[in-house]
Parts: C-alpha cells; sequence; structure tokens
C-alpha cells in the first residue's frame, strides 16, 4: 500500500488543493454556492474512490455527504464523520498568501480549511482508495461527511437522530483534532462542550454628547466590561454561582499520569510571543486547556470606533462570550446560571439581554477498547511511537451525540499540530501529516478488523 501511496502522492497533494480553492465557508450565506458546490467534489471523490450509494442528503441547511461500501455484513463497520466547511478567512490582510488560493511552502499546504478539516477528511478519502485499489479493505465503511461543523452541527443532529440505521456502525472515526508533534504522536481522549451566548447591555434611549451627559448616566460599554471583568475572580476562578458544581475533578494518579505527556512552557510562550501564561490558580497550562471549563469574550463592541475620535456615550453595547465545559457540565445547564447571574449583576440604569448561541456537550473517549488499541497500534507502526492519551480543548458537539444516540465510542484520529493555525489567518496543513494519515489509517481499519475477531 505504501508504494501506491508513493505513486499517487502528487495527485493526492493536487485534490486536496483542489478543494481548498472552494471557499465553502458555512457561517457565511454569501458562499452558500461554493459549500453546496464542496459537497459535490466530495461526494464525487467518494464515488471515483470505490464508495458505493453516494449521495447528497438534504437537511434544513447544508448537505450530508454520505457514501459506503459494505464488503460482508459480518464484518464490522466503521463510520468516518468529517467535515467540509470552514471558518471565515477573516481577517484576509493578515495572510501571507490568499486564503483559497493553496500553496506549498517549506512542506506546508497554505489555505482555510487545509488541516480543520478538509486536509485531515480527504486524508480517509484517500486511505479509502488505497485500500481498495490494493484488495485491502479488512471491514465495512460508511462516509458521512458533513458542512456545518462550524456553525454548531445542528442539522447534521437531526439526521442522526432519524438515520439510525443507516448509521448502524460498530465505531465512528474521525479526523478533526490534532496530535502533540510530528515526532510525538497523541490520538485524543476528550474534547470540551460549550455554551456559547450573546449580551446586549442598553443604556439610554440613544447615543449621547459624553460631555453633557457623561458621568450622569449609565455608560452602557463602561458597564459590560465591568460586568465581564467580575466574572474572573482574583484567581481566574470563574464566578458564576454553581458554575463548577457538576465539574469532574481529577484524582491525583490523572493529574500526574497527564503531567507526564511532553510540554515545553518556553516553547509554548515563545510560540506566541507571550512572556507569561495566564489562567486558572492551581492548575497547569495543560491542564487549563483540557480539563478545566473556561469563559472568554470572542468579541466585543458598541459606540464609535471610526477614524478619529467622536464624543458618545453610545446606546448599547455587545458582547460574545463562550464558555467550554468539561463532564460533567451540560450547556443547559451552564447557559442558564450564566443567563441568571448575568441579569443578576446588571445595575437598574440599563436593561441587559442574553441569547443563547449553539452549545456542545463535553465528551471522554475510553482508551481500553479495541477501537483506540487499534488505532495506538497504527500510530505506532508509522511514527516508531507509542502515541500519548491526551485530552483536548476543543469541541466537536456531534461526538458526544454519536454516543448518546447511536451508542458509538469515537476514535479521534487527529494529525494536525496546534502551530498549524486553524481559525487564523495562514492557516497551513504540513504534506508530511497528510501523507503520514494516509499511511495510518489503513492500519487502523487492519488491526481494528483483526482484533474485533
Ligand atoms: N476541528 C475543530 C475542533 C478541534 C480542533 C478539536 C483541534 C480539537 C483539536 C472544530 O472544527 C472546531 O473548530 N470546533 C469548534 C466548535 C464549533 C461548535 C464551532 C470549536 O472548538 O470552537
Ligand atoms: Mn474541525
Ligand atoms: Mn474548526
Amino acid at each position: 500500500m505504501n508504494q501506491y501511496i508513493a505513486d499517487n502522492k502528487d495527485r493526492f497533494i493536487n485534490e486536496l488543493m483542489d478543494m481548498l480553492r472552494i471557499p465553502s465557508v458555512s457561517a457565511d450565506p454569501k458562499f452558500k454556492q461554493d459549500v453546496m458546490r464542496t459537497a459535490d467534489f466530495v461526494a464525487q471523490k467518494l464515488r471515483d474512490a470505490g464508495a458505493d450509494n453516494v449521495e447528497l442528503c438534504e437537511t434544513a441547511g447544508y448537505p450530508i455527504v454520505y457514501g459506503e461500501k459494505v464488503m460482508d455484513p459480518a464484518l464490522p463497520t466503521v463510520l468516518v464523520y468529517g467535515h467540509y466547511d470552514v471558518q471565515p478567512a477573516d481577517p484576509y490582510e493578515l495572510w501571507h498568501s490568499p486564503p483559497f488560493e493553496p500553496v506549498i511552502k517549506d512542506g506546508k499546504i497554505y489555505a482555510r480549511g487545509a488541516c480543520d478539516d478538509k486536509g485531515q477528511m480527504y486524508m480517509h478519502v484517500k486511505a479509502f482508495e488505497v485500500m481498495m485499489q490494493n484488495n485491502a479493505l479488512p471491514c465495512n465503511v460508511k462516509f458521512m461527511i458533513e458542512g456545518e461543523e462550524e456553525v454548531g452541527s445542528a442539522n447534521l443532529a437531526t439526521f442522526v437522530k432519524n438515520n439510525k440505521e443507516k448509521l448502524e456502525a460498530d465505531v465512528i472515526l474521525i479526523s478533526d483534532t490534532g496530535m502533540l508533534g510530528n515526532d510525538t504522536p497523541s490520538i485524543t481522549t476528550g474534547l470540551r462542550g460549550m455554551s456559547y451566548v450573546e449580551v446586549e447591555v442598553t443604556g439610554p434611549n440613544r447615543d449621547l454628547h459624553s460631555g453633557l451627559y457623561g458621568g450622569a448616566v449609565a455608560n452602557p460599554i463602561n458597564i459590560l466590561c465591568q460586568m465581564i471583568a467580575s466574572m474572573h475572580d482574583e484567581n481566574n476562578h470563574i464566578t458564576i454561582p454553581g458554575f463548577y458544581d457538576n465539574v469532574q475533578e481529577l484524582s491525583q494518579e490523572e493529574r500526574a499520569e497527564m503531567a507526564r505527556a511532553p510540554f515545553d512552557l518556553e516553547k509554548y510562550k515563545k510560540a506566541l510571543d507571550l512572556s507569561d501564561v495566564h489562567g486558572e490558580e492551581g492548575y497547569s497550562t495543560m491542564e487549563r486547556n483540557s480539563i478545566r471549563p473556561t469563559l472568554d469574550v470572542n468579541g466585543i463592541w458598541g459606540g464609535y470606533i471610526g477614524e478619529g475620535a467622536k464624543t458618545v456615550i453610545a446606546s448599547k453595547a455587545f458582547a460574545k462570550i463562550s464558555m467550554r465545559l468539561v463532564p460533567n457540565q451540560t450547556s443547559e445547564e451552564i447557559t442558564e446560571k450564566f443567563k441568571k447571574h448575568f441579569e443578576s449583576i446588571a445595575p437598574k440604569s440599563v436593561k441587559v439581554e442574553v441569547r443563547p448561541h449553539h452549545g456542545g456537550e463535553p465528551v471522554v473517549t475510553p482508551t481500553d477498547s479495541v477501537a483506540y488499541q487499534a488505532a495506538a497500534r497504527a500510530y505506532e507502526d508509522t511514527f516508531g511511537v507509542k502515541p500519548v492519551p491526551v485530552r483536548s480543548g476543543g469541541s466537536i458537539p456531534i461526538v458526544p451525540m454519536f454516543k448518546s444516540e447511536l451508542g458509538l465510542d469515537s476514535v479521534l484520529m487527529g494529525f494536525g499540530l496546534d502551530t498549524d493555525a486553524i481559525h487564523s489567518p495562514n492557516e497551513h496543513f504540513g504534506v508530511f501529516n497528510f501523507l503520514k494519515g494516509i499511511e495510518t489509517i489503513p492500519l487502523f481499519y487492519r488491526y481494528y478488523a483483526e482484533m474485533s475477531k
């Protein structure tokens, strides 16, 4: 199979670059035709690779690309999940080359979606082709590639609930996460959940002259800043009452185990041009960004932000706030607690409104399953070292639903790196990582089929 990969790698890369040229930004309706075209592209590539019954499953939003190869109903079935939509590329001016004109520089493919998730999802399409061409697909496979992951997967959730039979499988396989480094492979064993809200603070009924009214009426921007600042105490604990009630604390043994994963704080700071890190007292950086919940402002606006100065007290101020959740918090519970708290700390001089956006639940995946063990063996074969289990801070809202709706665990075989700049300008994916993924995935199938017997 490795010979086949070596002989075809240039074509694999070119096909990925073709897909990266289509700006499939799900958040912005301006790109609707492009998102649809990307779905067609993925469907065609699945057909070309040898999948049967390839179809676009319509939803209330963007279609889900489905395809399958049933070798023998008696064999186990792997359900591959990925997404063909991407984050907006803004701010465009910070890209060294245009986000939808992929280029290869220093062995990396630069484009929006190169890593998250077109590059990683396409490894599975090509690994499938490799297995088909070498008569080496040892079990059944189903593909489910969606176009709304970056906007919360609400329609996929409905699809999963309504198509349990179609999606019957033994395990879910996903490459939409990262690993520690190219010489320290790791497998993701947990994802944080999310509660996302938008808040609006209203002061006077119109923008006012800040000299005539300043000091005498509430400035909603000042108030919003105070309210947000008060939500962390001096130890960077979140002050929302009950916020930590359901947080599962790790045992000392589990924390010691976590601390064994290689992590270089100096390198971490240097990569981000930081003189120091920041976070919850009593927890390491690795813990802060994986097993602990957070509250972060993602955007804040109001008042005058144009050229020069305008003396004004704005009528309204806004912020978008995300809270990353860990077991056993739930998005519904935390959204409710946030809302109640935010309303309770608002002074009488303003009105506030809290509007919930999408949510998602946290999830932890087992390491003692056949599927995890198969994945670990596959990485060990291709990287030469045993992969480390690592809980990630990111979220993939559909993963906990695979468990709750289909009863299936996911194996999160990521090949990206933290430095790949996903969601940022100059996102990229190593050619090494892309090809390593294509090499490692068939080994997972082989070991999974063998060990399931
Ligand atoms: N692939 C990412 C999530 C991810 C990246 C998890 C790296 C672990 C490591 C996914 O596309 C993503 O960006 N998810 C969003 C959530 C969604 C509801 C917008 C996130 O985590 O912000
Ligand atoms: Mn992703
Ligand atoms: Mn993403």
